[in-house]
């Protein structure tokens, strides 16, 4: 097996393959599979989801096999990449997928966007609240903790696992550049509370309907202290071999995740470890344009949007944290 592994590169580039995977078969032999041309090489548009989802994934774009690529909705997803690795497409192409139930009101999505709300605000009308100061973002993860520990509280010995209504939405926390939260925040009181708010979410969450999806540049433990909280992983394109192994372990990229073999020419483009096991798959999420991400917010917005309130002088949050909307508070225009 490891002879073959040793010279997988050589076979692969003498019949000009674009990848090459080597797997155990059975005890004695061993399978070579050579992709020959690419099913990812080209663009394709990112879709909105399907109206009747019954949630449990979307569809994000397409595997390298041509199979549709679908991402389970639930467990807390990290999105590494580095800059212009096209991390924006993957942001989009989850909330496309998940824009009928924000529409029907089973889904709320929560933007964070440090980076002056550049990704969130183009399609705010998605978004039930959106955050683009530090101080927004830990005004609005304290909120979804005291609203999580209510809700775990009333499920507590009768529901085990939250189904998404439109009376119990599914929370799902977006965030496009997880550091500027969690690292590279000048505040460091505001660094700490959003810390353990995103780290409260991650590991109390999944039960009763709460989800955190975050997108990064650098991996490192020192950038993200949580990030083995994260349950499920997509390596986009990243620097090295070591950045790779930090994302998606160390087993994978000998199986064949090649993050940091990937090119500049296919943003979109990364490798997940599929939930039902075995090797890593290449997929490639679809392309949202500006006026896509317009159109979608426009058809699919939500009827549920919250102002964030930002409590003066850092006050205790308890007392100013905007409340859970009444019905007369819900906008429905
Ligand atoms: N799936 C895709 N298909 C085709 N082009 C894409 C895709 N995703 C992104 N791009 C293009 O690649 C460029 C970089 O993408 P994007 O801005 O999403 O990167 P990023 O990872 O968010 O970078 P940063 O960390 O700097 O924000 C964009 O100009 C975009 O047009
Ligand atoms: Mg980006």
């Amino acid at each position: 097996m490891s002879d073959f592994e040793g010279a997988a590169e050589a076979l692969r580039v003498a019949v000009g393959a674009s990848r090459l995977r080597v797997e155990p078969h059975g005890v004695r032999d061993v399978l070579l599979s050579f992709t020959v041309g690419d099913e990812l090489r080209f663009a394709f548009d990112a879709r909105p989801g399907d109206v009747a989802s019954s949630l449990e994934s979307v569809a994000m774009g397409r595997r390298e096999d041509g199979r549709a690529w679908r991402l389970p909705v639930g467990p807390h997803t990290l999105i590494a990449g580095c800059s212009g690795s096209g991390k924006g497409s993957l942001f989009w192409s989850f909330a496309f997928g998940l824009a009928p139930a924000v529409r029907d009101g089973r889904v709320q999505l929560h933007g964070i966007d440090l980076k002056g709300g550049m990704e969130i605000l183009m399609g705010r009308d998605l978004f039930t609240t959106s955050a683009t100061s530090a101080a927004e973002a830990v005004a609005v993860l304290e909120m979804l903790v005291a609203w999580m520990q209510e809700r775990a509280g009333q499920y507590a010995g009768r529901l085990r696992t939250h189904r998404p209504t439109a009376d119990e939405p599914l929370h799902v926390v977006m965030i496009d550049e997880l550091a500027a939260l969690t690292a590279y925040c000048p505040d460091r009181d505001l660094q700490r509370r959003a810390e353990t708010a995103i780290n409260l979410i991650c590991s109390q969450g999944r039960a009763p309907g709460f989800m955190v999806f975050a997108c990064l540049q650098d991996p490192r433990k020192e950038v993200i202290p949580s990030r083995g909280l994260f349950t499920q992983m997509v390596g986009l394109r990243l620097k090295d071999l070591s950045e790779t192994s930090m994302v998606l372990g160390e087993v994978a990229v000998l199986s064949g995740a090649h993050c940091h073999r990937i090119t500049r020419d296919v943003p979109g483009t990364g490798y997940v470890l599929p939930e039902e096991g075995g090797h890593p798959v290449r997929v490639r999420a679809g392309y949202a344009s500006d006026e896509a991400i317009r159109e979608v917010a426009s058809r699919f917005r939500t009827s549920t949007q919250i102002p964030v309130v930002v409590p003066e002088h850092g006050g205790e949050p308890s007392t100013r944290r905007p409340r859970r909307p009444r019905a007369s508070e819900v906008r429905d225009d």
